[in-house]
């Protein structure tokens, strides 16, 4: 068969071959067939350069006429079979750049966090600093410092964890760890660690998790925050630590808020108070919230005790100071009517997304 006939019986086969094609992958083999680097057309072309000269030119143009046919061919028919013709895919593929966007969902604080935050912020604004001090704690800093010796009954105010070194024989035992390493009952040993490390005047804030030896209950969890504020200066008095947290109490539930002072007992301050706020719940009436006396314990404080400022390098006939301890556990749930402390720690989206609207 001459090299004509060659070429012209091929482009017959293959379009024939093309119509049989019942796949893209099936074109795609055709084409490789032909097409690829030992395929026929190929093979075909390859003997153009043994045929006399004067029949080349005819003879080439035949079969690039071939090659060209073909791709054209193999094209279209692979986008019929694969279902992509151009003008659908740019139909399918359109974007509407009027289209409104999807909504990205971000993540959001924590309620307790919220309401830390906005107590920081409103205790910024009365020029507090924050002073962090450590989880894991000593007995020395967090009770003997603070005025409370180790056999004081005042200790039992604060049921406390005892932490004990990883392979000593206390490990996994319940005897107290004999170096009193524990975990901090309250946020008030950095009142010590703030003393130490500063210079008076002192004002600061110390936002932090505390632990308690607790029986979990709706109100009680045994791991909860605290925020302790602390001033030390030359000339401070009960009536600047009633005043500010009078005003605090006004920035964080609106000025109407009624507030009281009560006589109360702290080792670690004297004299010592505790802060009422009216119930939020019942408006002063009464109810379960407010076990029925129409205030709500928000509060510890009081005049930082001599001996504690002594024990923080300070002479108290040259310094006083006042303090107090906050529970924004408590805070929030009053805030937001929450009446289980024990979803804070749930990790259940279905309560932490009900605050997602961010304040
Ligand atoms: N640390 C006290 C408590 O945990 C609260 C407090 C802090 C009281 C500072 C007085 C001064 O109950």
């Amino acid at each position: 068969m001459s090299l004509r006939d060659e070429l012209e019986s091929l482009r017959t086969t293959a379009s024939e071959g093309l119509r049989a094609a019942t796949s893209a992958e099936d074109v795609e083999s055709l084409r490789h067939d032909l097409l690829g680097r030992s395929g026929r057309l190929t093979a075909l072309m390859k003997q153009l350069g043994s045929v006399p000269a004067d029949e080349r030119p005819a003879l080439g143009r035949l079969a690039n006429e071939v090659r060209a046919g073909l791709e054209r061919a193999i094209g279209e028919r692979t986008a019929e079979l694969s279902g992509t013709d151009l003008d659908a895919r740019l139909a399918d593929e359109a974007l509407d750049m009027s289209a409104p966007g999807r909504p990205v969902p971000v993540g959001h604080l924590h309620p307790v966090q919220e309401t830390m935050r906005d107590v920081r912020e409103i205790f910024h604004a009365y020029g507090f600093e924050v002073f962090e001090g450590p989880e894991v704690e000593t007995e020395e800093y967090n009770f003997e410092l603070l005025n409370i010796p180790p056999d004081h009954p005042a200790r039992d105010l604060w049921d406390t964890l005892y932490v004990a070194a990883p392979g000593s024989a206390e490990a996994g035992a319940s005897r107290p760890d004999p170096d009193g390493t524990i975990l901090r009952t309250h946020t008030s040993p950095t009142q010590i660690r703030a003393m130490r490390a500063l210079e008076p005047p002192i004002r600061v804030l110390t936002p932090g998790r505390c632990f308690r030896y607790e029986a979990v209950d709706a109100s009680h969890g045994f791991e909860f925050f605290q925020i302790e504020g602390l001033v030390v200066d030359r000339d401070t008095s009960l009536a600047d630590l009633k005043g500010l947290l009078e005003e605090v109490a006004r920035a964080l539930y609106g000025r109407d808020v009624r507030t009281r002072f009560r006589p109360g007992y702290y080792p670690f301050t004297e004299p010592s108070v505790a802060f009422d706020i009216g119930c939020l719940v019942c408006g002063g009436e009464g109810c379960a919230a407010c076990k029925r006396s129409g205030w709500m314990t928000i509060l510890g404080a009081g005049m930082v005790h001599p001996t504690v400022l002594r024990n923080g390098g300070l002479d108290p006939a040259e310094f006083q100071g006042y303090a107090f301890g906050m529970g924004p556990d408590r805070m929030t749930m009053l805030r937001h009517g929450i009446n289980d402390i024990r979803l804070f720690f749930s990790a259940d989206l279905r309560f932490l997304g009900q605050f997602s609207e961010g304040r």
